[in-house]
């Protein structure tokens, strides 16, 4: 549990749009220290008070170069993500699995591991995993997303269990549907980005390991106790 973020370093991974945006920014308003935004174009980073850094979170030498760059880290927050859509009777199903795993998942197990050494050398941290509602749910077209992001769930758990002993906070984040670009076709109710990156943050001040911001997540999670765990039903953001 933190005091608040006057005395963090924070790295947002996606921070140049959506989710990402909002929480470099609200960040920057809570009066962090400092606020890396990370971007594929660090150019497209405006926010003000955020300092653009570029990162992939594909490219694990440049991964590997920022942690060494930023050693003031103390909070990593893996936000960067895609979602694409996949059915098991698209001819390109396995690349497009592979694709959005190597972004959703294995990104975000490189950039933790290539900082929670940071972390744990300035006396502890956070690290904060961007998941979804989805990360319980099946659906059709849904697939890669599902698999990447229940798979992103289980890497957080893993992380937590490595790290929780060596003083660094592991919260695996889970929203429903979020007004950014990657559900500009879905018409809605969305949460604001603002508001989920408000609520996350205050609640990983607070010490959660595991935030649901809204009732679709909240659902979501029941619904994995029954045999198949769907969409039906649970479309409403609020
Ligand atoms: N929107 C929702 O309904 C929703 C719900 C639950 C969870 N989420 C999760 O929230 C996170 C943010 O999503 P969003 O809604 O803000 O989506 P978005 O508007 O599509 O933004 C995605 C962000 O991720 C970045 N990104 C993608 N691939 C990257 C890579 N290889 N390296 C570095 N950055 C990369 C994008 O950068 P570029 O500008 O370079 O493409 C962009 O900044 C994701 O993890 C997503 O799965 C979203």
């Amino acid at each position: 549990m933190i005091d608040g973020y006057e005395d963090m370093t924070v790295l947002v991974t996606g921070a140049n749009r959506g989710l990402g945006a909002a929480f470099a920014d609200a960040l920057v308003g809570l009066g962090a220290k400092k606020v890396y935004g990370a971007a594929r174009d660090p150019e497209t980073v405006r926010a003000p008070g955020v300092t653009p850094v570029r990162l992939d979170v594909t490219d694990r030498r440049r991964i590997a170069d920022l942690a060494q760059e930023l050693s003031d880290v103390t909070m990593v927050i893996n936000n960067a993500g895609i979602h694409q859509r996949a059915s098991v009777f698209d001819d390109t199903v396995v690349d497009v699995v592979e694709s959005v795993m190597r972004t959703n998942l294995v990104g975000t197990l490189a950039v933790s591991a290539a900082f929670a050494p940071r972390l744990i050398e300035n006396g502890g941290g956070i690290i904060a995993n961007m998941l979804s509602a989805g990360s319980w749910l099946a659906g059709p077209g849904n697939l890669a997303y599902a698999v990447s992001k229940a798979a992103a769930l289980s890497l957080t758990n893993n992380l937590r269990a490595e790290l929780s002993p060596r003083g660094v906070q592991v919260t695996a984040i889970h929203a429903g549907f979020i007004d950014t670009d990657m559900m500009a076709s879905f018409p809605g109710p969305k949460l604001s980005p603002r508001e989920v990156a408000e609520a996350a943050l205050s609640a990983i001040a607070a010490g959660a390991q595991e935030v649901l911001i809204d009732e679709m997540s909240r659902r979501a999670k029941a619904a994995s106790a029954q045999p198949v765990p769907a969409f039906a039903g649970l479309t409403t953001a609020g």
